[in-house]
């Protein structure tokens, strides 16, 4: 029987993003803390040829897909001759603010690794994963985890388990959103990581979020970058939200809730609203 490998590739959100300022290399020097969420895509792995990407969302197949990247550059680095049939099916919202595409490569990185039983090492991958991009190497272990210097340095944090929050994904799309909205960051929105790193400190300690310290660097620039986010806040926060927060660099949006049947009531009133949320809940680094 053909071997087919199939995984999950979590969404994450950022429970804290500071930004500390613009680096030489022209990424930017971070303290964030990311957390996967029970919201997913789906990727299936099986041998193949050569390199086949195929996915149930329009216009994603193919080379450009940063999973055919990821699947070329471990073919690449491994020197295999074997080939895959990668099958995506996506479920997280596209350039939001939620990690998808990186979820992605990361997931291809370590299913291929055990499909091509290739045995590279954790440290490998996370290299490759770097080159990929700043949030790739997250999603090799997902969880929660503080990042720092442009998001590939990580330390694994305990996961606030059982927290259930409501996401809301505008669909607003801006044209090479990451950059657009790192472009439009500016001295003012520069801090010192100290709120991420309390944050940080809590987490460890095992505490209950302390939501007070959830700062996200991009909400001063997000409602100009993203014509319409402010109507979505309002309504969040019109159907019952206590606080809502950003997600990475947008446009989603997040509001923790004290439990399932909260999220579910949030969710229903800004349903009717005339607004879409999804009712989601932390997930560890084992799941
Ligand atoms: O690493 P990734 O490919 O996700 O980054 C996309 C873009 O976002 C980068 O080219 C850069 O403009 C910006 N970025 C940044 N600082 C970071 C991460 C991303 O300026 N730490």
């Amino acid at each position: 029987m053909m071997e087919i490998l199939n995984m999950r590739a979590y969404a994450k959100i950022n429970l804290g993003l500071e930004v500390i300022g613009r680096r030489d290399d022209g990424f930017h020097e971070l303290v964030a803390v990311l957390q996967t969420v029970s919201l997913y895509d789906e990727i299936a792995v099986a041998p193949g040829p050569a390199l086949t990407l195929r996915c149930d969302r329009k216009g994603m197949s193919g080379e450009r897909n940063l999973v055919w990247r990821a699947a070329d550059l471990l073919q690449k680095e491994s020197g295999t001759e074997q080939g895959a049939v990668i099958d995506l099916m996506k479920t997280i919202p596209i350039a939001a603010g939620l990690g998808g595409g990186s979820s992605d490569a990361a997931a291809a990185l370590r299913s291929l690794n055990d499909l091509w039983a290739l045995e590279l090492s954790t440290t490998r991958l996370a290299e490759l994963a770097s080159q990929l991009g700043s949030d790739v190497p997250f999603f090799l272990r997902g969880g929660t985890a503080l990042a720092t210097g442009r998001g590939e340095l990580l330390e694994s944090l305990p996961t606030p388990e059982g927290q259930w929050l409501v996401l809301v994904s505008p669909d607003i799309r801006l044209p090479g959103k990451t950059p657009a909205l790192y472009g439009r960051l500016g001295p003012d929105d520069f801090t010192d990581g100290s709120e991420t790193a309390k944050l940080a400190d809590a987490l460890r300690g095992g505490g209950v979020l302390p939501e007070e310290c959830m700062a996200n660097a991009f909400e001063r620039v997000a409602d100009d970058a993203f014509p319409g986010l402010d109507r979505h806040r309002n309504a969040m926060l019109e159907a019952g939200a206590e606080r809502v927060h950003l997600s990475g660099s947008g446009p989603s949006l997040f509001a923790l809730v004290r439990s399932k049947s909260a999220g579910d009531a949030l969710r229903l009133r800004l349903g009717g609203l005339g607004y879409h949320g999804v009712v989601v809940q932390t997930v560890t680094a084992e799941e």
